[in-house]
């Protein structure tokens, strides 16, 4: 079977899920590739393509073990007939639980055949200088495995024309794992290092950060994803309220040993 094009769709608020899939758009479309970035509060409209003939690559972070809410929302647009699509899920060192699975279902249900699935480690987004977890990655052992990931995609698109694809199985359960209630909490800012340069409102993929005379966040609806944190060019966005640094503290006892990218075909 040949393939057309590749397209990118992550959401990636801290960018690794982006380094992740780009990376591995890198490897199997060469030039041919076009990107749809769902992480910015105004998002591309993805109703209209049908991405047929072409190879799809979805890559979302793991939150709480299934897929963040607002992931749902924005992918839910997109109906397709068949087309081929490789589902991509990064975590941060802990576990993924459903989250591949639902991702999974999810591309089924828009209309999509799963030929490959991969979960990755990203940089945890709790993950500070004090307290760091998976550290810098994806990094360049991660990124040498997308090359293996990217040459047993290829073989199987090549054995796909008249045979039937198989269903793909992945790891998880149904009913899927139920997240608990977010306690009302977001990042602050540190008064005495913020310029109000606006950064964090640029970067926040729900846009609930307003910069005027001071930084005001909406917590109700902050989704914790530390976008604002990780962007801020004066360390100024912390996120210190004591539920995550109890949170960060398990995850850095108990999350030590190094995991590695597993692959699904
Ligand atoms: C609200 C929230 C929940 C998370 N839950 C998990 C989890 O269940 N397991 C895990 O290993 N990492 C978890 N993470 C870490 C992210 O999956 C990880 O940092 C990922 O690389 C972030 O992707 P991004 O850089 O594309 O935003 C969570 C992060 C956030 C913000």
């Amino acid at each position: 079977m040949n393939i057309a094009s590749v397209n990118l769709i992550y959401f990636s608020p801290t960018g690794t899920s982006k380094k992740v899939v780009q990376a591995i758009g890198r490897e199997i479309g060469g030039h041919h590739v076009k990107e749809f970035d769902l992480t910015p509060s105004v998002y591309p409209d993805l109703e209209c393509k049908h991405f047929e003939d072409e190879l799809t690559i979805i890559g979302v972070p793991v939150y709480k073990g299934r897929l963040p809410l607002d992931v749902l929302t924005r992918l839910k647009r997109i109906k397709t007939q068949n087309a081929l699509v490789v589902v991509v899920a990064v975590y941060g060192n802990r576990e993924f639980d459903d989250a591949l699975l639902e991702l999974k279902d999810l591309s089924l249900e828009l209309g999509f055949t799963p030929i490959a699935a991969a979960a990755f480690i990203g940089e945890h987004s709790y993950s500070t200088d004090s307290k760091p977890l998976a550290k810098d990655r994806p990094d360049e052992a991660d990124i040498s495995k997308v090359k293996q990931f990217a040459k047993e995609i290829a073989a199987k698109i090549q054995k796909i024309d008249n045979a039937i694809i198989e269903e793909l199985t992945v790891p998880g359960n149904h009913p899927y794992k139920i997240s608990p209630n977010a306690p009302v909490i977001a990042p602050t800012t540190l008064v005495e290092n913020c310029s109000l340069c606006g950064v964090c409102s640029d970067v926040c993929p729900v846009g609930v950060i307003e910069v005027g005379k001071m930084v005001m966040t909406d917590a109700e609806a902050c989704i914790w994803c530390c976008a604002c944190v990780k962007a801020c060019p004066e360390d100024a966005r912390i996120f210190d309220d004591p539920i995550i640094l109890d949170v960060r503290t398990k995850l850095a006892s108990n999350c030590k040993i190094r995991k590695e990218p597993e692959f699904f075909i």
